[in-house]
């Protein structure tokens, strides 16, 4: 008998490219996982109408519906609880979480970046990486922890800048490669399992 896929939940706020590639790895029964639901903070995005025409739940959870931050970060852990997932991914979530949220998910969620870190944190890792004039960028997959961008590394990729790149043409390069790498990280850590050992994040059981 396979093994029982691993359970994703998947949080979104844009477009959703690398859910999509999610999704579409999902659909392989070789590959391990499958998503489960998909969570935003803001509704009418590309990102869960991609989720709606998988038909997988999804559920929003906006900030300002909410009388504090400490209450949408307990309510977002509650939805996401509610799925039961292995491995929680923010592929493109624009929201920092919370003590609440790390409490229940510590260790299993992951946040992937377009940047190589520790270099270029925050909101514009492209845009930051192509002002500073690095020749080499790329894109981090990391486990969430309570800085920004700061967890322990579980995958990189690197992309080169190119003389003429925009901010855009940079941005979309890396997403090419951050798609692979997050379906291939992703992949193995649902068939393989990991293990966070300080900084250190080992793939395999
Ligand atoms: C990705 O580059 C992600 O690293 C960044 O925002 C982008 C999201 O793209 N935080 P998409 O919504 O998956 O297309």
């Amino acid at each position: 008998m396979a093994p029982t896929p691993a359970r994703l939940v998947v949080l979104v706020s844009g477009a959703g490219t690398n859910l999509q590639a999610l999704l579409d790895a999902c659909a392989d029964p070789a590959y391990g996982a499958q998503v489960v639901a998909v969570g935003a903070d803001r509704d009418g995005i590309e990102g869960l109408a991609r989720a709606e025409r998988a038909g997988v739940p999804t559920f929003v959870a906006r900030v300002k519906d909410y009388t504090s931050r400490e209450h949408w970060d307990r309510a977002v852990a509650d939805k996401v609880d509610a799925f039961d997932p292995d491995l929680v991914v923010s592929a493109g979530f624009m929201k920092l979480a919370g003590a609440a949220f790390l409490e229940r998910f510590g260790g299993r969620y992951i946040n992937t970046h377009p940047a190589l870190l520790p270099s270029f944190p925050g909101m514009h890792g492209a845009r930051d990486a192509l002002e500073h004039g690095v020749r080499i960028t790329g894109a981090t997959l990391f486990v969430v922890d309570d800085g920004v961008d700061t967890g322990a590394i579980v995958a990189q990729v690197a992309v080169p800048v190119e003389d003429d790149d925009t901010v855009e043409t940079l941005h979309e390069r890396i997403k090419v490669a951050e798609r692979a790498m997050l379906v291939d990280t992703v992949g193995r850590m649902a068939r393989e399992g990991w293990k966070v050992d300080g900084r250190r994040v080992r793939l395999g059981r």
